[in-house]
């Protein structure tokens, strides 16, 4: 480690990828060389939804706005999460994207950010966006899944946002952010909800038949088609209240058009998308171990869920109390 901070650890592959833009001695990344990360995807059951955000990252690359704003951050994690009980921690996030969660970490003050992605390219959009971050040596940029990491030191916070829906079986990454996090430390996670999506769920449904398969230029045509029909709702919307309304008014009409057309495609894009009931969201985290877990329905349609890591001591003596307050 450098005076400046960590530096990048390379080993001497022939197949080792540069990264243009990114100051390289200030972001301490883990990639893996070509042939290994291509052993990594074959092993890894959550293939389709990783490739599934290459083409969807490479397309969408900027944070700008509401959208990667500190706002936003604080929005997403009320009531289970203050924002700034996060200064000074550090803190893992699984699937980064493009960062636009790990740019609101470092503006809450974490100490150092952990991003796990395993999409291989939104893998280089997330370092070139760490490269341009002003604190980018608090991170450690690190290419796998939620399933395969390891980090060198546990962490005081876990979060995963709209990741978790995207994964079959989401135990095994929920496992692994428990081992991570020190004893006591807290995971947040959001999740698409069922309760309050069910009108919606009824129309999209028979669209993501055909949506996933499609190629990205007729995927936007879909995009363009929904972002109209989507104008239209909000018009009546604003006369009548329509179901949606808090999520349209509260976030999605805070969203630049640019923006609004993204979350579009991410609903259309992906092979697979769960919609959690309040019970199944948090029987994912008490499963892998968490306490105190508690469920928030988030404008009306998602679930943000914190869970809590038993202390040494509570661990070592079972029915032992444990503390209902986040950090
Ligand atoms: C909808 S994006 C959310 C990105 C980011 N958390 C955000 O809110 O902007 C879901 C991300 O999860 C990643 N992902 C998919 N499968 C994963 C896995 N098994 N482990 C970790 N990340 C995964 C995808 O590559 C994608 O970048």
């Amino acid at each position: 480690m450098s005076a400046d901070g960590p530096t990048m650890q390379r080993p001497a592959a022939q197949n080792w990828e540069e990264i243009p833009h990114v100051t390289q001695s200030m972001l301490l990344t883990v990639q893996l060389p070509r042939s290994e990360d291509e052993v990594l995807r074959k092993r890894n059951p959550s293939d389709d939804t990783i490739t599934d955000f290459d083409t969807q990252w490479s397309r969408y690359t900027d944070n700008e706005g509401w959208y990667g704003s500190d706002e936003l951050l604080e929005d997403i994690l009320h009531p289970l999460l203050n924002a700034d009980a996060l200064a000074g921690q550090a803190i893992l996030d699984i699937g980064s994207g493009t960062g636009r969660i790990v740019g609101m970490l470092l503006d809450a003050g974490a100490e150092h950010v952990y991003a796990i992605e395993p999409s291989e390219q939104a893998f280089q959009v997330l370092l070139r966006n760490i490269g341009k971050m002003e604190r980018s040596e608090a991170v450690t940029a690190m290419h796998s899944t939620g399933e395969q990491f390891g980090l060198s030191r546990q962490v005081h916070v876990a979060v995963s946002i709209g990741v978790l829906h995207h994964i079959r079986d989401p135990l095994p990454v929920v496992r692994n952010a428990y081992a991570a996090l020190k004893p006591g430390g807290h995971l947040f996670v959001w999740l698409y909800g069922y309760e309050g999506n069910e009108a919606y769920l009824r129309a999209i449904s028979p669209i993501r038949r055909l949506t996933p398969k499609l190629p990205h230029a007729l995927l936007r045509l879909f995009v363009e088609i929904g972002y109209w029909a989507l104008v239209l709702y909000r018009a009546i919307d604003r006369v009548i209240r329509l179901p949606m309304h808090t999520y349209m008014e509260h976030v999605l009409w805070r969203l630049s058009p640019g923006k609004r057309r993204l979350v579009i495609y991410d609903q259309l894009n992906p092979a697979f998308s769960k919609y959690y009931k309040r019970e199944e969201a948090i029987a994912l985290l008490e499963e892998a171990g968490f306490r105190d877990v508690q469920a928030h329905h988030r404008h009306g349609y998602s679930w943000s869920v914190l869970g809590r890591k038993p202390s040494i001591a509570e661990s070592n003596q079972s029915g032992g109390h444990c503390s209902n307050r986040p950090i």
